[in-house]
């Protein structure tokens, strides 16, 4: 049976949730999956997987640092292993439209992957490039006042609240679809 690892890093729990959903379809394709959650578990050898998945939700422009950290680790390994990465941003879905909105699809997606991959010096077969969550119950003071403009622009952009407070951007038929391919590449 082929193994796969995901490890992820995620501040308001949309990665983390997005992990399940990869790990679930892997799971049905075939696959044995193992989960980290890179702040609480270190994962010591990546030897026995054949894919390992690394996910990040972006903050302020940044990745959460552990997940960083784990490929810095096993740097050497992953160069010949099947490595993907994903993040989970906003960027994913821009509140602006037409020729802005490429633009910016386009920017995110080459700042928080691929400059990403190259900062790492890591040669990924697959990047994820998916929405995540905001979650106004979650935030600390300051950034619910910081992003207390993006609410009205996500209703008028047709987004609606899941729950009070949390607005769910991700698109997991995407998701999954993403996962199937990446899936392909082992078995
Ligand atoms: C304070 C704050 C800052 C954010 N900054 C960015 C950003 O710079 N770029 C982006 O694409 N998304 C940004 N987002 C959206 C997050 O990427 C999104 O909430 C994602 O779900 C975070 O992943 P996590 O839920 O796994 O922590 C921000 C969200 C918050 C709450």
């Amino acid at each position: 049976m082929a193994k796969a690892l995901i490890v992820y890093g995620t501040r308001y729990g949309a990665t983390a949730n997005t992990s399940e959903v990869i790990a679930d379809t892997l799971r049905q394709v075939g696959y044995e999956v193992k989960i980290a959650d890179a702040k609480k578990e270190k994962v010591q050898s990546i030897n026995e997987f054949d894919l390992i998945i690394v996910g990040s939700g972006i903050q302020m422009g940044k990745w959460t640092s552990e997940p960083e950290d784990f490929i810095k680790k096993h740097q050497k390994e992953l160069a010949i292993k099947k490595l993907a990465l994903f993040v989970s941003c906003g960027g994913a879905n821009p509140l602006s439209e037409g020729e802005q909105k490429n633009k910016e699809l386009d920017n995110a997606k080459q700042k928080y992957l691929e400059d990403k991959a190259t900062e790492l010096k890591v040669t990924p077969i697959a990047l994820g490039f998916f929405g995540g969550c905001y979650d106004f119950n979650k935030m600390s003071w300051f950034f619910k006042k910081t992003l207390s403009s993006v609410k009205p622009k996500l209703e008028s952009a047709g987004y609606k609240e899941t729950k009070t407070g949390l607005y769910d951007l991700r698109d997991l038929h995407a998701i999954r679809d993403w996962t199937r391919e990446v899936a392909k590449t082992v078995i």
